[in-house]
């Protein structure tokens, strides 16, 4: 064996080295007869077509709404066939245990059903524009438009709706079910990937493509179009594709659900969770060196160190960075309290959307002011605190105002009252800080 080897390699090696020559020879000559293959236009083209495929992807995956399911498929258990979120969690509990507890679960809470509930009835067109992005299957829509062969709209009893299911919001079947197909992510490998009992029903498996992972997969519901939407001061309402696309995340290639569904978790954690803020911004709040014995500066740092959007986002939050004077018994100061407030103001006001203010923070960037008081004799200490308002633009102008509409029906109203409640119970106290004041001048006194 051993003798026989080194020859028969040698007469392989013959072989391969003329086919290698020839094909040099070969390239050789095509690089002078079509150059541009050896250019950049090439890798240009293959990039544009990349995006088209998941643009079209895209397109197709986000139908508004998403078509019916239609028939199941012959072998489908009842289980696999359902599209019930307790279904798929049934076998998927980790998704399920935490999408129960996401705001997605929760997007036909009081405060949007509420108001499509009278929608319904009064502009049905409206109720189905909500619902493409509050609860997008088409067995969620209670009508269905029908156009006729003159142009005109009209809204059908939606003979499929599941009441149960309309009311769950954004389901696992909404980013995942296609015509009864699976749709999901490449496999994930390594010890956390998901593994399945090898004997359980499975729905033929699942259509794995990367597109689960951009950013793109979120935009159609976070990003309202910026050519075909209301546009206040030159923004849409709502620009977090956009923002992000701007920031330095998206150079880096850190895509929405890199922060969002890390480890593939799916909670969806925003500006309502405190401890997921405190980890996209940094706080400083600093005395400055007291020059005079009765005056007193104090200079707050907000950076958006890690939010990969302004923060925050959406125009419904409000961040109030407060401070105040203090004696020595912790008491406030009457008089003393000071604010800047961190947000995108817009409001409907006589008939228009206007925008108030826009001081929120892009990615990488500062929000710095000063606060500064002349000291009365009994001040001591300097609080600094952040509050967040992550419902303030709803409980303090939208919901006050819509209550005040007479077309409301009962149900309409006891559920925007709900909302009301519900709206108010949100803040929560980002930072706090005591500074003490330099008691050498108190003292002089
Ligand atoms: C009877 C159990 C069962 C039910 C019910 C079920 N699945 Fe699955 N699912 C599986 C199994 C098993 C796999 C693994 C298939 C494979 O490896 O190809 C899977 C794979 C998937 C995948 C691919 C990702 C992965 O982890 O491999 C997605 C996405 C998925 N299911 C979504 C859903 C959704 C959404 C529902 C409800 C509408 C659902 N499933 C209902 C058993 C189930
Ligand atoms: C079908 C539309 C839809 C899709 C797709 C979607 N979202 Fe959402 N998302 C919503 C709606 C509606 C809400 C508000 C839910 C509520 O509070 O009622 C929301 C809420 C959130 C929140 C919580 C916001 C807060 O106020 O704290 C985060 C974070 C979020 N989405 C991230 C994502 C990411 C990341 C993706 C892509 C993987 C995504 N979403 C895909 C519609 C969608
Ligand atoms: C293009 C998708 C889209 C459309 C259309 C849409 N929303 Fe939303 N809505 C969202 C997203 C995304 C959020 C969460 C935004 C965030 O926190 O950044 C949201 C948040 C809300 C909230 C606050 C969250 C809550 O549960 O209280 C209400 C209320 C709401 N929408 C009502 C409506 C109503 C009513 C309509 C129709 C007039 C509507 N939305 C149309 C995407 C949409
Ligand atoms: C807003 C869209 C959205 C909703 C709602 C949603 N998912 Fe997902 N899901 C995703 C995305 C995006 C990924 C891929 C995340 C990634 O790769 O980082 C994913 C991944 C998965 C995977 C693969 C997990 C793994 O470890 O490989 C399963 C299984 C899954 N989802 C099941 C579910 C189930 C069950 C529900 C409902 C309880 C659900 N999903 C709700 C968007 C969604
Ligand atoms: C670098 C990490 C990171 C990336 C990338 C990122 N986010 Fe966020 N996101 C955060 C943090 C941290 C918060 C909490 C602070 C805040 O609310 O702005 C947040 C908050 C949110 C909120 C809550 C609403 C609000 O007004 O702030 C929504 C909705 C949201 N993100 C959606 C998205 C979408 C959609 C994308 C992709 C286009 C995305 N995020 C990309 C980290 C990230």
């Amino acid at each position: 064996m051993r003798k026989i080897l080194p020859t028969r390699l040698s007469k392989r090696t013959w072989f391969v080295s003329a086919l290698l020559i020839a094909l040099f020879l070969l390239i050789a000559l095509a690089w002078f007869l079509i150059p541009s293959w050896f250019t950049g236009s090439k890798q240009e083209s293959s990039d544009v077509t990349r995006n088209q495929i998941q643009e079209d992807f895209l397109t197709k995956h986000w139908q508004r709404p998403i078509p019916l399911q239609g028939p199941v498929p012959a072998n489908y258990s009842a289980l696999e066939a359902s599209l019930k979120p307790e279904s798929c969690g049934s076998c998927h509990k980790k998704q399920y245990a935490d999408w129960k507890e996401s705001l997605h679960s929760r997007a036909m809470g009081p405060g949007p059903w509420g108001q499509i509930v009278d929608m319904v009835s009064n502009s049905p067109d409206e109720a189905l524009l909500c619902m493409t992005c509050h609860a997008p299957l088409s067995e969620q829509l209670p009508v269905l438009a029908k156009v006729a062969a003159n142009g005109d709209t009209t809204y059908e009893a939606n003979p499929h709706l599941d009441k149960e299911l309309q009311l769950k919001g954004i389901t696992c079947a909404a980013c995942h079910v296609r015509q009864h197909q699976r749709f999901g992510p490449p496999k994930a490998d390594g010890p956390n990937a998901t593994k399945y009992p090898p004997e359980m029903p499975n729905h033929d498996g699942a259509k794995r493509t990367p597109y689960f992972d951009r950013a793109e997969f979120c935009k159609d519901c976070h990003q309202f179009d910026p050519e075909n939407s209301l546009l206040v001061n030159g923004k849409p309402l709502q620009d977090t594709y956009r923002e992000w696309q701007n920031s330095m995340w998206a150079k880096d290639g850190v895509a929405c659900q890199d922060c969002h569904m890390s480890s593939r978790r799916h909670l969806w954690k925003g500006i309502h969770d405190k401890e997921w803020v405190r980890g996209g911004v940094q706080v400083a709040a600093q005395l400055r060196p007291q020059r005079a014995k009765d005056n007193v500066t104090v200079e707050v740092n907000v950076v958006n160190s890690a939010v990969g959007h302004r923060f925050p986002t959406y125009i419904t939050p409000k961040v109030f960075v407060r401070a105040a004077l203090l004696d020595s018994h912790d008491e406030m100061l009457p008089g003393t309290e000071k604010e800047y407030i961190i947000g995108r103001d817009v409001r409907f006001e006589d008939g228009e959307w206007k925008e108030f203010f826009d001081t929120r923070i892009a990615p990488g960037k500062t929000f710095a002011e000063k606060f500064q008081w002349e000291l009365p004799p009994n001040a001591a200490k300097v609080r600094v605190w952040i509050e967040v308002h992550p419902d303030h633009f709803y409980h303090v102008y939208f919901y006050p105002d819509h209550l005040k509409r007479q077309d409301l029906s009962a149900a309409g109203r006891q559920l925007i009252e709900k909302a009301l409640a519900e709206s108010g119970k949100t803040p929560y106290t980002l930072f706090e800080e005591f500074l003490p004041l330099q008691t050498t001048y108190t003292s002089d006194r």
